[in-house]
């Protein structure tokens, strides 16, 4: 895949880029509407979008990218396997119908979407023959904390390219052993909730940091999650708001402040946790 060189991207371990903002889509319900919000994110400069299947949208992100005319290549599509479809025979069954709702044939990125106990190894086995089937053209994993990680490389025959997790500096010390894992291991962090989903955008520290950079408090924590290497998939349904949040490429924070953000840990997730889920 070629991507222009205005498009920022992370290297996956398997030597495909990965831009390195995407859009979330989380919420977004499949409508005219969310095309036209997709629509936006596209003409002003993102090629990744992170959807799944759970999300109910999956056939609208397909089409948004069909209008665009952007070609096929050019753009980066993550989407997920649900936690009802774990096991072999029912995973692969599951891609394909997420495939047919995005009326693609392939996607960019495949991910489990939650450890759920029980099956995780053979669905790992059918996200390894998808790969090997050149049905998607990255695997990986999502919500996986250290221990799970540590039982998935004991198997894996293909070590997933990315693990999306919860991360922004609320939730960062809280999270690196796991972080160091896939650091070590050549995984991908992708952030998802890199936004803290709006909550702590009025942070006064925040604030003060993002001020003197003469950014936003978003695309502060955006620019932290890329800083620390991490892949940032924001959610905006906001047209403005998704331009500014990939407005992020024009600055650096400072070793300084990066050391500042990076100590705010208050391990605050703003979903299910899966640390406790076994
Ligand atoms: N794998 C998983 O289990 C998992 C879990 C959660 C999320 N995700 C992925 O990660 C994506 C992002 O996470 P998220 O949706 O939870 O939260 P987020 O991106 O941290 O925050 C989204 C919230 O921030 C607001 N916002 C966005 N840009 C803003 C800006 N520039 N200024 C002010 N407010 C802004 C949005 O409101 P408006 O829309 O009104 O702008 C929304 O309320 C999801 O869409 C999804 O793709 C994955």
């Amino acid at each position: 895949m070629h991507f222009p060189s205005t498009i920022k991207v992370f290297k996956l371990n398997n030597g495909i880029s990965i831009p390195a903002v995407g859009l979330g889509v989380y919420q977004m319900p499949s409508n005219n509407q969310t095309q036209k919000v997709i629509d936006n994110a596209l003409r002003n400069g993102y090629r990744h979008i992170d959807t799944a299947a759970i999300y109910r949208n999956e056939e609208t992100v397909g089409m948004a990218l069909r209008s665009s005319l952007i070609p096929r290549e050019q753009i980066f599509v993550t989407t997920k396997l649900w936690n009802s479809d774990h096991g072999y025979d029912q995973a692969i069954k599951a891609f394909h119908k997420s495939l047919e709702r995005l009326k693609m044939d392939y996607v960019d990125l495949f991910l489990i979407h939650w450890p759920v106990q029980g099956k995780r190894k053979e669905t790992w086995k059918a996200l390894e023959t998808l790969y090997k089937d050149g049905k998607c053209r990255a695997i990986g994993v999502s919500n996986y904390m250290n221990h799970h990680l540590v039982e998935l490389l004991d198997h894996a025959e293909i070590i997933p390219a990315a693990n999306q997790i919860e991360l922004h500096p609320y939730l960062f010390t809280s999270r690196i052993e796991t972080i160091n894992l896939c650091r070590t291991s050549g995984i991908l962090p992708v952030a998802y909730s890199p936004l803290v989903k709006g909550l702590k955008l009025h942070d006064p520290l925040l604030m003060k940091i993002a001020l003197k950079c003469d950014k936003s408090t978003a695309q502060l924590l955006i620019r932290w999650a890329l800083q620390q290497g991490f892949c940032a998939i924001p959610k905006s349904a906001v047209p403005a708001r998704v331009i500014e949040n990939m407005k992020v490429f024009d600055f650096e924070i400072s070793e300084n402040d990066m050391e500042i953000l990076n100590n705010l840990d208050e391990n605050l997730t703003t979903g299910w946790d899966p640390a406790t889920a076994l």
